[in-house]
């Protein structure tokens, strides 16, 4: 089963960045762990500051892959063109949020992504990730 992780901008900060939201874990060390974690996956990684990228890269997966586990952070309050690619692709897209988005400012509370998506993790630090991949089993 081929699974990615899709993280937006800033997300390459996600230790070094406001770690009393976000912890003090790089992403890279907890995406090892959650290779060794679901080693009978085909778990991939893929970062971009950049909308088109993000764009490009739903199209590139969304008609082979079997999930795709997408955090595009900021772009999710934002971005018509990423909540219309995840619409346009065929593999089911889970929506995930590290922090808890419904308790923080309020331009938060709205996804361009939710209505779309095919389930929300949101709120449970990291582990949000681990979640979403537990959904495709
Ligand atoms: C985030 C929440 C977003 O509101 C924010 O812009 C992020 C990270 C999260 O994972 O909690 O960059 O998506």
């Amino acid at each position: 089963m081929k699974i990615i992780i899709i993280n937006g901008p800033n997300l390459n900060l996600l230790g070094k960045r406001e770690p009393e939201i976000y912890g003090s874990h790089s992403f890279e060390d907890y995406f090892k762990e959650l290779q060794n974690k679901f080693s009978a996956l085909d778990l991939y990684y893929f970062q971009s500051n950049i909308e088109g990228e993000i764009i490009d890269k739903l199209h590139e997966v969304g008609f082979s892959y079997d999930g795709i586990i997408l955090n595009a952070a900021a772009y999710t309050h934002t971005s018509v063109g990423i909540g219309d690619a995840v619409k346009a692709v065929s593999t089911p897209v889970i929506e995930v949020h590290i922090s808890n988005v419904h308790a923080r400012e309020e331009f938060r509370h709205h996804s361009y992504i939710a209505a779309n998506a095919k389930g929300i993790i949101v709120g449970f630090g990291l582990k949000s990730y681990d979640l979403a991949v537990k959904s495709f089993y």
